[in-house]
């Protein structure tokens, strides 16, 4: 054992090690390395020092100094490739979750208003024009607003008109509950709460005990109107529907009032336009009529005014009644009722 030969040990060992370092693929190689090389229990630097008591005195410090070296050099080579493989990891991760910026988005899915929803809109958009105002009113209503206050009395035949769903629950007065055959007790709720002048709009969902069929639902919509002043005349009324008519069929479309009868108006009429398959030449649509009727009317009864606290004296009104979904089946071409309430997407997504 000299001095030349140590050293060139020491020499060929950092090469190896800094070979070993260099081709680490990844920490746990790396580590192997680090214990291989220059670990302090068994490393090969460690086996060399331990051969340095056989050297003369004068050499060791000179060996010593080399191996520090060669340590330093190894040690520093491996916090280099540590830095290096942390850097290719990270790269590595970054290519995996890379994130395309330029490809398009995912589309977000857009609903659309319901049918009945757009056409009630629409009605009260037309209406609103004329300062008729949206109010709301109870489906479950009271047999005494649905029927009695109406001037339909408990026994009266024309509750015929009206198959009911009664609801089973008790109510303080002994008035019975059911599910409301029309938008008109609104009507009344709007007479109680406010005073003339009164433009009152009501939408919303009726019930009636109803054999079922393309034309008849048990649940359908309505929206009532309802105009209470000094001098109102079956003229405003007819000049109003035939603004609503031309407004949501076209300019020009004809219309007319046959009589009618309703317990709660009078006189009572039915509001028909042209036909709009077949502009009045006649098909299946209108029974071969050339007319289809659009809604119920007339002028308010005077005992529905008193009953709604308002003096027929000095006040009249005018009121109307229409199928929401009769309206929208006509302007979609929608050929049974059924339809809006299945939530069948195929069908709703047509809006
Ligand atoms: N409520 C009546 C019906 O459902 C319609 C109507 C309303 C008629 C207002 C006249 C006045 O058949």
């Amino acid at each position: 054992m000299d001095l030349a030969s140590v050293s060139a040990d020491l020499a060929a060992l950092r090469q190896r090690a800094l070979a070993a370092v260099a081709d680490a693929d990844d920490l746990k190689e790396l580590e192997a390395a680090e214990t291989a090389f220059v670990g302090r229990k068994q490393g090969a630097l460690t086996a060399v020092l331990r051969g340095i008591g056989a050297l003369p005195a004068e050499d060791r410090p000179r060996v010593g100094a080399i191996a520090n070296e060669v340590r330093e050099a190894v040690e520093e080579a491996i916090a280099e490739r540590r830095a290096r493989l942390a850097a290719i990891a990270l790269e590595v991760r970054l290519a995996a979750e890379r994130v395309d910026v330029t490809l398009p988005g995912r589309p977000l899915r857009r609903g659309s208003l319901h049918p009945l929803v757009e056409t009630t809109r629409e009605i009260a958009r037309i209406f609103g024009q004329f300062g008729f105002v949206v109010y709301e009113s109870p489906e479950v209503e009271t047999d005494s607003l649905n029927f009695q206050a109406l001037n339909i009395p408990a026994d009266h035949p024309a509750r015929d008109l009206w198959d009911t769903l009664y609801v089973d629950a008790p109510t303080n007065d002994g008035d019975r509950l059911l599910l409301r055959t029309h938008t008109s007790p609104g009507q009344m709720r709007v007479m109680r709460q406010t005073r003339p002048p009164i433009r009152a709009l009501l939408p919303g969902r009726c019930f009636r005990h109803e054999a079922v069929d393309a034309s008849h639902g048990f649940e359908f919509f309505q929206v009532e109107g309802l105009m209470v002043d000094e001098g109102t005349t079956m003229a405003h009324l007819r000049g109003l529907l035939d603004e609503f008519a031309h407004a949501l069929f076209g300019a020009g479309r004809p219309t007319r009032f046959r009589p009618g009868y309703y317990p709660f108006t009078e006189p009572s009429v039915a509001f028909d336009i042209q036909c709009v398959v077949c502009d009045g030449g006649g098909c299946p649509a209108c029974g071969r009529s050339g007319w289809m009727t659009i809604l119920g009317a007339g002028m308010v009864h005077p005992v529905v005014l008193r009953n709604g606290g308002i003096d027929p004296e000095v006040y009249q009104g005018f009121a109307f009644g229409m199928g929401i979904d009769r309206i929208a089946m006509l302007r979609y071409g929608i050929n049974d009722i059924r339809y809006f309430l299945e939530n069948d997407a195929r069908f709703l997504e047509q809006f």
